[in-house]
């Protein structure tokens, strides 16, 4: 299938699925989030890249208003999403898959229940067989049929990757949400892992923000990279654009590359 938004192609036109501006995020005088700003496009891939503490993941649990920031707006496809009521916000986060930084499955169930939790929690497929079948299908996309009825001590970091991704797209969200999906893998793993990632986008069509601070994976996946600073978006281009960034904070970012 042609990829219809290809890597280093900014596509202004497109409508926006999510609009974030000026958020403002302390915890105490740890002032973490300091006047963020970044545009997500339908069909696009955006990393957001950063150190280790810069505030990656409380920017994308504020997203899903698992934080509450102190100040800014935040628009997911065309919502408030600051000002919507519990019910209509439980509505809007059937349509953000996020993927854990931990895969955070539980381990006390078999991979078909994780799968299902989704589900139940939604109110979705409320016929046995009808869960089956949502099952059957995101586990062949993972390319794991055979792990159902395995629990997930019985599988290896990359299938435990996998199955997440699973979870996460067994509502077919139309927004995928990936906090640092290779982080704890070995590059060989966290490479197929992104390009699960870059084949499940094209197949379920979602957009998203990818968290992360490995250039490998802004260089595969990401057709624009937001680099967080300081608290704001620092910097915004292509992985070529950066690459050649003659900004001394790039240049460190690239010295290993
Ligand atoms: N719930 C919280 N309460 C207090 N401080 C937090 C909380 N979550 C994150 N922080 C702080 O916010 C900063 C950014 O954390 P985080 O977003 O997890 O960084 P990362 O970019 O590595 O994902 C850190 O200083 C962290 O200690
Ligand atoms: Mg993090």
């Amino acid at each position: 299938m042609a990829d219809p938004y290809p890597p280093g192609q900014p596509n202004a036109a497109a409508e926006r699925v999510i609009r974030i501006q000026d958020l403002h995020l302390s915890f105490g005088s740890n002032h973490v989030i300091r006047g963020f700003s970044l545009d997500l496009h339908r069909g696009e891939n955006v990393m957001v890249l950063g150190r280790s503490g810069s505030g990656k993941s409380v920017l994308i649990k504020c997203i899903v208003r698992l934080l509450r920031p102190d100040s800014g707006r935040i628009e997911v496809l065309g919502q408030d999403m600051l000002a919507l009521d519990q019910d209509a916000l439980d509505h809007l986060r059937v349509k953000i898959g996020f993927l854990f930084q931990s895969s955070a499955l539980y381990d006390s169930m078999t991979v078909q229940e994780n799968l299902e939790f989704p589900l139940r929690r939604h109110w979705i497929a409320t016929t046995p067989g009808e869960a089956d079948a949502l099952v059957g299908e995101v586990l062949a996309a993972v390319g794991l049929s055979e792990t159902r009825n395995l629990y997930p001590s019985e599988l290896s970091g990359g299938m435990k990757r996998r199955i997440g991704l699973a979870r996460t797209l067994i509502l077919k969200p139309e927004i995928v949400l990936y906090d640092e999906p290779t982080t704890g893998l070995d590059p060989i793993t966290g490479k197929e892992i992104v390009e699960l990632i870059l084949d499940l986008q094209r197949r379920y069509n979602t957009s998203s923000i990818i968290i992360s601070h490995d250039l490998h994976v802004a260089k595969l996946a990401a057709n624009r990279i937001a680099v967080l600073h300081g608290g704001r978006n620092y910097l915004e281009g292509t992985y070529e654009e950066l690459r050649r960034s003659e900004d001394e904070l790039m240049k460190r970012f690239f010295v290993f590359m």
